[in-house]
């Protein structure tokens, strides 16, 4: 499978890398390790020696130096040999070093041309800047499915009606017309439930009236980048008296039938109230892990290593935000793979111009 290369990826939290980490990790069905230098700084190079292969996460770290397990050959973060103690050090005995930053909380990879990655920033999650810990939380969770058919579950919320009964649904998704709307950074999706029913989740959290103002707006970047931020009051009120939450959901390749499926959420309330960050963490964690996830494996099976569109899906007018995004999506890695031939008009702040 042909993956976008020119643009940041999120590979994993910076908690999962401490001092004397060697983390694995398989993006865009690459082997690649993370650590951190002498100086704390993250780095990333291929996870294979190129001596015989091994993988340079099963070796050793002194001092900002990755020893590799089977021979001792010696790496420096730019992916050349530092030391070989069976001979003089070569020019070809190096690894690829990938790009990568740092930025809220995240350890962000680019796997393109590493000349494009200077002039393009990381992805901005606006919303998570100085978010105190009591009102952050974040996860990741290994799928087994393709990870478009994440990008889509996001876009397509209807499916929170039939699926998630007894917290996100109650019909009201499925009853209001999605609006899609393209901008030069992505996509925005709206929905905006007027006078409706309250999702039963509302009323876990407290809310008593009987219908129920709420929006839930998705802002997309490409490939597969997208934060959403929800909230309600009661019918008639004004939007500016309610509570919003606000959630990153990530996706990043890790082979073609696979996806590391990274999450973040904060909020706009209570923000030094450790308990509800807790609960609402925990809650949205159960969704996903026992609903969600279950669901796209079992799609992703059922479509038996078929490609997505030659299995012709019947669509339906909620499908709309999820199909112009891949075909997006789609035209954006024809266009990269195509010498950029045929680049879409308006490209994604996440991308290299
Ligand atoms: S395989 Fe790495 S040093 Fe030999
Ligand atoms: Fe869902």
């Amino acid at each position: 499978m042909t993956f976008l290369r020119n643009c940041w990826y999120l590979a994993g939290w910076s908690r999962e890398v401490g001092p004397d980490t060697l983390l694995p990790r398989r993006l865009l069905d690459e082997p690649v390790v993370f650590y951190r230098n002498a100086d704390g700084n993250i780095a990333a190079l291929h996870d294979r020696c190129p001596h015989r292969f091994a993988p340079l996460s099963s070796g050793k770290l002194a001092d900002g130096t990755l020893y590799c397990g089977y021979h001792g050959i010696g790496f420096g973060t730019d992916g050349q040999c530092v030391e070989n103690p069976h001979g003089p050090i070569v020019r070809s005995l190096c690894v690829q070093a990938y790009p990568v930053r740092e930025s809220q909380h995240g350890i962000w990879i680019w796997m393109g041309d590493p000349d494009r990655a200077e002039a393009t920033p990381v992805p901005d999650l606006q919303h998570f800047h100085d978010v105190p810990e009591t009102a952050y939380s974040n996860g990741y969770l290994h799928c087994a499915a393709n990870y478009m058919l994440f990008v889509d579950n996001i876009l397509d919320l209807t499916h929170a009606d039939t699926l998630h009964p007894d917290t996100l649904g109650g019909g009201s998704y499925t009853r209001t017309k999605v609006k899609v709307s393209e901008h030069d950074k992505g996509m925005s999706l709206q929905w905006h439930c007027w006078d409706e029913v309250p999702q039963p989740n509302m009323r876990l959290n407290g809310f008593t009236a009987d219908t129920a103002d709420s929006w839930t707006e998705i802002e997309w970047q490409a490939p597969s980048i997208m934060t959403l931020r929800n909230g309600a009051v009661p019918a008639g009120t004004p939007r500016e008296d309610g509570k919003n939450f606000l959630v990153a959901h990530i996706m990043t390749p890790e082979t073609e039938t696979t996806t590391h499926y990274f999450f973040a959420a904060t909020r706009d309330f209570e923000l030094a109230n450790r308990e509800l960050n807790d609960r609402i963490a925990a809650t949205r964690a159960s969704i996903f892990t026992r609903e969600d996830k279950p669901m796209i494996e079992l799609q992703q099976e059922r479509m038996q290593g078929q490609d997505f569109w030659s299995l012709k899906p019947v669509l339906l007018r909620s499908d709309e935000g999820a199909v112009k995004v891949r075909r997006k999506v789609d035209a954006l890695i024809h266009a990269e793979t195509a010498g950029r031939k045929d680049a879409p008009q308006s490209e994604p702040a996440n991308l290299a111009s």
